[in-house]
């Protein structure tokens, strides 16, 4: 099952959320960076060694391998970060994802037809992104926004503009915990006003410790007190996860 993340625009949370969810996601699951303006988490993240994450393997790997429409695997490309998660680490800037302009088909039919979960990156986007082709083969599309009236109008005008058929959208908020019902109510009849077809939406919470841990190296598997954001993501990935007809907890 392919899932992405994406938003209309600002920076909502939408690394922080995908890393957040793919450390929780109850199935297999590879996280893919597929941001065009580049990584992110081969910065801000540990390597599985607790040292800086390794530049290789990364997604230029899998672009060389596949190119002439060789097959490769997602995961042949992927590394573990210390919090458990394995990447697929992007390109590291505009002017290198230019140099793989041909890559993103054949990612996005990789990508869909995968043996575990992806859950991608695609960053902020607009309308001619080079990157589509993993939008529409996604089954689960995620607009990631703030809960902030502006965040949430922006996300609602992408979607009227952009019409993707299949698969499900459910949209995510970033914000405060003490006013994530509300928040998502607030989405919701957005969304509903405005004819958008969408499932309910989902929340993570804003948690800079919870955040700092992941990145850090601590795994949501391991001992220790579990953080406000690894229970909001667990929460979000079995909502996600019903969403798409799965439900596995
Ligand atoms: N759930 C969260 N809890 C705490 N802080 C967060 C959370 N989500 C995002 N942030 C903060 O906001 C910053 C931006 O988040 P992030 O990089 O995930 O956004 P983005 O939407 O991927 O941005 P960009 O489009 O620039 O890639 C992070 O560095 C972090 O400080
Ligand atoms: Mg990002």
């Amino acid at each position: 099952m392919l899932t992405v993340l994406y938003s209309a625009k600002g920076a909502p949370g939408v690394t922080s959320a995908a890393l957040s969810l793919s450390a929780v996601w109850p199935r297999p699951v590879v996280l893919l960076e597929a941001d065009l303006a580049g990584s992110d988490l081969a910065l801000r993240c540990r390597g599985s060694s607790g040292a800086a994450v390794a530049s290789t393997p990364n997604l230029l790997g899998f672009a060389a391998a596949t190119r002439g429409d060789r097959d490769s695997t997602l995961t042949e490309w992927a590394q573990p970060l210390a919090c458990g998660v394995q990447v697929v680490l992007g390109v590291q800037s505009p002017t290198q994802a230019r140099g793989v302009a041909d890559l993103w088909h054949r990612l996005a039919v990789t990508a869909a037809s995968a043996d575990i979960d992806v859950i991608a990156d695609l960053g902020r986007l607009n309308h001619d992104q080079p990157t589509m082709p993993l939008m529409a083969a996604a089954d689960l599309r995620i607009p990631v926004m703030a809960s902030a009236v502006e965040s949430i109008l922006h996300t609602r005008t992408y979607l009227l503009d952009v019409t993707v058929a299949g698969g499900r959208t459910v949209p995510l908020l970033v914000g405060p915990g003490r006013t994530a019902a509300a928040d998502c109510r607030d989405v919701d009849g957005v969304m509903s006003q405005a004819g958008i077809v969408a499932a309910t939406s989902t929340h993570l919470p804003l948690d800079h410790p919870g955040l700092a841990a992941l990145e850090g190296g601590v795994s949501p598997t391991g001992r220790g007190r579990t953080s406000q954001l690894v229970r909001g993501a667990r929460a979000a990935a079995d909502h996600l996860l019903a969403s798409a007809g799965l439900e596995v907890r």
